[in-house]
């Protein structure tokens, strides 16, 4: 089968890896791709969030299955032109990633589906939001209701601070959710959906803060580990029968079936398992670490959803080894970040056994010599035998690897490989017996 893989960044290098390893996969093209995946694939340099440009590359390449990576694309309506086209496509309608487009929305089938989630108001106006946030009291939780990938959101213990940015989104005309705070450890979970039924991944975490022990702002992600050994067994029984399946039930009783992959963003609270948020794509940087760890063909498991012929019961073949990915950020990201300096170290890092370095921000100058290109430069990922190995393979990668000003956690997965993760209400993490 011939692949169509849309998005600039390290989710779609990490997809498109995959799909190289499906015997049933002959040829994948990638628009528009980044160096990393130019080394791998023919890439080609259209507007991916333009459904017209995307319906005539599709046109022209006549791809079996087109896998469309990032959620600016499907906000954008390019499955829709797609689909309409004839063209198998693994990613949600516009209408059904309103799920993560919109966040009023997702609270809305949340609702529906009787999803447990924080409690929330929207908020159009300052009077709204104070009174929101003195409803739900500190830490505040306010979010920008549109796309703002992870970093429209500000927790704070200061009142001030959530109605400043309140009145910054109100100011470029949008409107706010403000919600209770959840306590407890995140985990996401990638479920497969064909629009009727679904099968989910394995959990993993992801490092939203830019600095060490979760300080300074978020950003998209600055890491990511799988599998979560320290999590209650039968975690993803419950987010699958709890969450995932009543979601795309509600979907699909609208007439919006959910195609694609549903990102479920979890709390473990004190008071039991909550949604945080909704995505309607894979998770950069988790997939990166994900997919690492993933041995059934991807192809042909993203072309069963994007057919609608999922196989609910399908048992999912993985490497038993953790994986942990460690991003590499510019200069200044989250912040507008530092490009075009140049990147070292690369072809070293690769040669490392069980590491591979996942390409997000980057591009060659005339000279063929790697730059920085954007905020999350590259991913190091590593396999090991514990998560301790594996964390100090990919470190051990990263320290090959040269960028000025570049910017890493020295933490990730460092909590969970110490045992320390706590998940509050559950007494003793050790006789859980992990999700696996
Ligand atoms: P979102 O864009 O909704 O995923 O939010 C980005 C990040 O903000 C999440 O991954 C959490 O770390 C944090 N966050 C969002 N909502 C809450 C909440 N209700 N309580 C605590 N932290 C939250
Ligand atoms: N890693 C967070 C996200 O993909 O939104």
């Amino acid at each position: 089968m011939k692949v169509l893989v849309l998005g600039p960044g390290g989710r779609e290098h990490a997809i498109i890896r995959a799909l190289l390893k499906d015997p049933q996969v002959s040829e994948v093209h990638a628009a528009p791709g980044n160096a990393g995946i130019a080394d791998l694939v023919p890439t080609h340099q259209i507007n991916a969030n333009d459904p017209a440009e995307v319906l005539a590359l599709a046109t022209k390449l006549t791809p079996d299955l087109v896998i469309i990576g990032p959620e600016a694309p499907l906000a954008a309506g390019v499955s829709d032109i797609l689909r309409d086209a004839g063209f198998n496509v693994f990613g949600p309608s516009q209408e059904a990633a309103q799920l993560e487009a919109s966040k009023a929305f997702a609270k809305q089938i949340m609702a529906a589906a009787n999803v447990p989630t924080a409690m929330a108001k929207v908020a159009n106006n300052r009077d709204e939001a104070e009174e929101a946030l003195d409803t739900f009291g500190a830490p505040y939780v306010v979010k920008d209701d549109g796309l703002a990938a992870g970093k429209g959101v500000v927790v704070t213990e200061d009142r001030d601070v959530a109605l400043a940015h309140a009145e910054e989104c109100f100011a470029a005309g949008g409107t706010v959710v403000i919600e209770e705070y959840l306590d407890g450890p995140e985990v996401s979970l990638f479920v497969i959906s064909d629009g009727r039924t679904a099968l989910p991944l394995q959990p993993a975490q992801d490092f939203k803060r830019i600095f060490n022990n979760d300080e300074g702002p978020n950003t998209g992600g600055m890491g990511a580990y799988t599998p979560l050994d320290w999590a209650p067994a039968g975690l993803v029984d419950e987010v699958m029968n709890r969450i995932a399946l009543p979601t795309i039930e509600e979907m699909a009783r609208r007439g919006t079936p959910f195609v694609g992959v549903l990102y479920v963003g979890l709390a473990l609270t004190s008071r039991g398992t909550r949604v945080v948020e909704f995505n309607a794509r894979f998770g950069d940087p988790e997939t990166q670490a994900v997919l690492a760890r993933l041995k059934t063909p991807l192809g042909q498991l993203l072309l069963a959803a994007a057919t609608g012929q999922l196989d609910e019961d399908e048992q999912l073949n993985w490497d038993p080894r953790p994986a942990v990915a460690v991003v590499l950020a510019s200069a200044n990201y989250p912040d507008t970040p530092r490009t075009g300096d140049r990147i070292r170290g690369v072809k070293k890092a690769n040669r490392l056994p069980d590491v591979h370095v996942l390409h997000a921000g980057t591009k060659r100058d005339d000279g063929d010599k790697l730059l920085s290109a954007g905020g999350r430069v590259l991913a190091v990922v590593a396999l090991g035998e514990d998560l301790v190995q594996a964390r100090e393979e990919a470190y051990a990668g990263m320290d090959l690897i040269e960028l000025e000003g570049g910017q890493f956690r020295t933490d990730i997965a460092a909590k969970a490989a110490a045992g320390k993760i706590q998940v509050p209400g559950a007494s003793d993490s050790a006789s859980t017996g992990g999700v696996r």
